[in-house]
């Protein structure tokens, strides 16, 4: 069982690489990867304040294909180039928005997302998932979650790679 709480004047940083080990600790071993982006969601929920969705997308041919996630029922299928996880997907680049009704071509989800992040999965070369991350609040990401969830990707990327 994983229940974090954050230590009094925890940086952004230390609570990033927490999140890193109990992801890996959990995937470790576990060959399914539902099973490890449905554990991962659920500890990138538990560990980082502040969202109303947590999950993945999973690159399925030219389109995102809606994977395990927290949040409200979100759209199922994302063309490369699309929203916030489409253009992460097809640039294979970080999108870190402070607004995302600034974004140009936004997918509303839940229209109580004001901020996100989505961060590319790349494993062997290829993209297999994007990360997406919302919040409620603007400007809720900064470049310390940015490089902890860029971290997190790297570390998880082989235990979701057979989905
Ligand atoms: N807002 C995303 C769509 C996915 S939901 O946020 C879960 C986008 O613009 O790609």
């Amino acid at each position: 069982m994983y229940d974090f709480t954050p230590l009094p004047g925890q940086t952004r940083a230390q609570t990033h690489a927490d999140l890193c080990d109990a992801a890996r600790a959990i995937t470790h071993g576990e060959p399914d990867a539902i099973a490890n982006m449905a554990n991962i969601a659920a500890l990138i929920w538990q560990f980082l304040p502040d969202l109303n969705w947590a999950g993945f997308y999973r690159a399925v041919g030219d389109e995102l294909v809606l994977g395990p996630f927290i949040g409200k029922p979100a759209c199922i299928r994302i063309p490369f180039g699309r929203g916030v996880c489409g253009a992460a997907a097809a640039s294979g680049q970080t999108q870190l928005v402070a607004d995302v009704h600034a974004f140009p071509g936004h997918i509303a989800c839940d229209a109580a997302s004001a901020s996100e992040l989505v961060v590319p999965v790349v494993h062997e070369g290829r993209l297999i998932a994007v990360i997406d991350l919302d919040s409620p609040l603007p400007g809720r990401f900064d470049a310390d979650d940015a490089a902890g969830i860029e971290a997190l990707a790297a570390a998880i990327a082989p235990a979701i790679a057979s989905a």
